[in-house]
């Protein structure tokens, strides 16, 4: 069976070819560049820049999975959560060429790609709990079988990877801010600075206070914020260009020293192991409340390697099997949505070409 399937929910365009189990073709178009000027994600910017990639990245797929568009059994595409303008563009693309070569078209839920990612490949999907962190969310579920799943916990406020993105343009770095933070954490001391880990008796996440702990810190140890930078940015998605861009070279001429180097450093790795105690105490506690036996992680926040480490030795130390994706994986791509299209179809499923994209699409359909 040979599967296409477009992914473009937010910011990436990507469209990845798999047949059985086996990955042709995968290409990704960041749009990172066309955002970071605005500090995020412009919804109008980003579908105009669908419209102007999707054409090109097909043509780039079929040639390099070396197949005609005339063989392939189903297209499929991301139908939500996500932006309703950009989750538009690769759902007609691809309810349009299942139409025209008359084929099946499968509308997939962006997460239920995510926490399946993990299992890339393989021929079973076997019961877990699952972490998926990514910049819209953070959520623990728990996997009984694929469409099988339970919300154990999620955020109550920010996501995981928006706090990443919130500290980082507090401290003026680049966007995406999670892998900004991880390269600066590098080498930072953890311990330096005492953020709090919030609602730790709970199922649920909450992060907003950690990023407000962040921004009262900063003008304690010299770097003051100016009254704009309050990390609100990237996931307003207003079109709010000037106070972002006059933030963003405050803070660049700001942070030049090297006492502010190293001070930023140890904020770093103090933010971000706050983040994972958080994200790995509650992925065990939850695997051990459902007595499953496997624990998997998914999402852009997963590549962080700390978060990684963390979890890996957790489980080992409550002897779970952990299981994660390979980077290019976990953040934005086509080939977990082509992978869950498969499963999908292999369970018998197909949508009709009437399903509406749903910004708001849950995991879980109460
Ligand atoms: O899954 P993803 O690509 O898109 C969404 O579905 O949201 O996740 C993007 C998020 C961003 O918030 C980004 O800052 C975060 O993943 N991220 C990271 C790392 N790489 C990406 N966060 C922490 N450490 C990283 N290395
Ligand atoms: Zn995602």
């Amino acid at each position: 069976m040979t599967i296409l399937a477009l992914e473009t929910s937010c910011d990436e365009t990507a469209i990845a070819i798999l047949r059985d189990r086996r990955l042709l073709a995968s290409e990704v178009a960041s749009q990172i560049a066309a955002h970071e000027k605005y500090g995020g994600v412009v919804p109008e910017v980003a579908s105009r820049n669908h419209l102007v990639h999707a054409p090109a990245l097909l043509k780039r797929a079929t040639q390099s999975a070396g197949i005609a568009l005339s063989e392939v059994d189903a297209f499929a595409a991301t139908s939500g959560p996500g932006l309703a303008s950009s989750l538009m563009i690769g759902a007609s693309m691809a309810k349009g060429l299942a139409l025209g070569f008359g084929r099946p078209y499968l509308a997939i839920n962006h997460l239920e790609g995510h926490l399946l990612s993990p299992f890339f490949g393989d021929a079973e999907v076997k019961p877990n709990v699952s972490l998926i962190v990514s910049g819209g969310h953070t959520m623990t579920v728990l996997v009984r079988a694929v469409g099988q799943y339970e919300i154990v916990g999620r955020t109550v406020d920010d996501a995981a990877g928006e706090a990443f993105d919130k500290v980082a343009k507090l401290l003026g770095l680049g966007y995406p801010g999670g892998p900004e933070i991880e390269k600066r954490a590098q080498g930072g001391d953890p311990d330096r600075f005492d953020f709090p880990r919030s609602m730790l008796d709970s199922e649920n996440f909450s992060f907003s206070g950690l990023k407000t702990a962040v921004r009262y810190l900063l003008p304690k140890i010299g770097l003051a914020i100016p009254s704009r930078g309050d990390g609100e940015g990237p996931h307003i998605r207003s079109l709010d260009q000037q106070g972002t861009k006059r933030d963003r070279s405050f803070y660049e001429g700001s942070l030049s020293s090297a006492r502010d180097d190293s001070v930023v450093s140890d904020l770093c790795a103090s933010f971000q192991q706050a983040v994972v105690d958080v994200l790995v105490r509650k992925t065990i506690d939850a695997a051990r409340k459902h007595r499953v036996g496997l624990v998997t992680v998914s999402g852009g926040v997963s590549c962080n390697q700390e978060l990684r480490k963390g979890l890996e030795k957790a489980c080992a130390k409550a002897k779970l099997e952990f299981k994660t994706a390979e980077p290019s994986l976990c953040t934005d791509n086509a080939a977990m949505i082509a992978f869950a299209a498969m499963l999908k179809m292999e369970a018998g499923f197909v949508s009709s070409v009437t399903e509406e994209i749903d910004p708001n699409l849950a995991l879980v359909k109460l």
